[in-house]
């Protein structure tokens, strides 16, 4: 059997990986400045992370969500600690799309309605109404095609104002810093008032912090810079650290009931103490704020680089743009310096996501780098 051939790919084999340094199958080491499309949070084989998990493995590894499972009540109450979320209640799933699907549909049986309106060059994920909120054509199948989506510009108020006004909106989601879109962002300003015209409309606000959430923006959560409460907030990938996991945090005014919502996979034990072990190294390793400062000390080094035209994003989940397409420079970065990095939808956006526990010294050597292939 071959494999489905959707997924161009580079020519590296990592078989090891620690830290921020990724080894491939002949010895050659990379810098990982894309952490597997902002996945890898703190750092590869983190020693406390694959303790935590090695430890679980010998108990237990999986039983279905028919049974009692506490670490899942301990995952709950740390999130809500260490994410200032406490007015929210978790339900657990594997992937940011499904997170997504999730955070719709129960939007959608909160309200009673069915429309969404999202924005330009979103990114929500790949399964049936997540892909159909995805500004993206190319991949949505007639089957996604059918739901009822309206996708406005990004900042543009009026536009945003009119749509909700019909009446017949029961979610709106949106990401606190684009990832796959290239970072451009809301203004406080904008994500302010859609907070305050979905309320008064009754639609329920999502924030997809898929790839903004878990302290990489340097926030806990993208939205926090903006002061908004979201009514449904969606989390994957950092939140693992390379374990599947994602989820959704349902705020206390939206109401449970049994059979509204469901999974086999989603909560397993060993998904909650990858995430717990990343909560764990993010507020031992104080990583909320190194993200902060290590982002400032990045965007600081591109800004000194004349080919950058603009830093974008936040933290350490950043863009650099320049007034060419990236592919090649990518290629470059890859093959001939070892360093990973990321794409987007805006072909001369270069994406960075490291580990939030990067030094300095790795930044250092990731412009060095730059300079020789620019
Ligand atoms: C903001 C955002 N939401 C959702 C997703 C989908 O996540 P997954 O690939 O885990 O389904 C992504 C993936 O890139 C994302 O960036």
């Amino acid at each position: 059997m071959n494999l489905f051939d959707v997924y161009p790919l580079y020519n590296v084999t990592p078989v090891s990986a620690r830290g921020i340094v990724v080894t491939d199958d002949k010895g050659q080491e990379y810098l990982d400045f894309y952490g597997g499309h902002a996945v890898i949070s703190i750092g590869h084989s983190h020693p406390h992370y694959v303790k935590r998990l090695k430890d679980q493995l010998d108990k237990i590894g999986f039983y279905s969500n028919a049974v009692q499972n506490p670490l899942q009540v301990e995952l709950a109450t740390k999130l809500g600690q260490l994410s200032h979320c406490e007015d929210y209640n978790l339900f657990l799933c594997n992937s940011g799309a499904e997170a997504n699907e999730n955070a719709l549909k129960m939007a959608s049986f909160h309200t009673g309605k069915s429309r969404v309106i999202a924005f330009k060059n979103g990114f929500h994920g790949r399964t049936s109404a997540a892909v159909a909120v995805t500004d993206n054509e190319k991949i949505n199948a007639p089957l996604n095609k059918q739901q009822k989506v309206t996708i406005l510009p990004l900042n543009d108020i009026k536009s945003f104002k009119i749509e909700i006004g019909k009446g017949d909106v029961c979610g709106v989601i949106i990401e606190a810093i684009q990832g796959v879109g290239g970072l451009d962002e809301p203004s406080t300003q904008f994500y302010q008032k859609i907070a305050q015209l979905s309320k008064q409309n009754n639609a329920v606000l999502i924030a997809d912090e898929v790839q903004s959430g878990f302290g990489r923006s340097g926030a806990f959560f993208g939205f926090q810079h903006h002061n908004i409460e979201p009514d449904i907030i969606s989390i994957a990938k950092g939140m693992g650290n390379g374990f599947p996991v994602g989820g959704i945090l349902i705020h206390e005014s939206i109401k449970a009931s049994y059979g509204l919502l469901g999974t086999t996979f989603g909560g397993n034990h060993l998904a909650c103490v990858a995430t717990m072990a990343v909560l764990e190294v993010l507020e031992k390793e104080n990583l909320l704020e190194n993200a902060t400062q290590l982002g400032l000390y990045f965007s600081k080094k591109a800004a000194e680089i004349p080919q950058v035209k603009r830093v974008k994003g936040r933290g350490l989940m950043l863009g650099l743009e320049f007034d060419f397409e990236v592919a090649e420079l990518r290629k470059k970065l890859i093959y001939e310096q070892y360093l990973f990095t990321g794409g987007a939808k805006d072909k001369h956006v270069l994406r960075i996501l490291p580990a939030l526990n990067i030094t300095k010294e790795h930044i250092d050597i990731f412009f060095n780098a730059l300079k020789k292939v620019l």
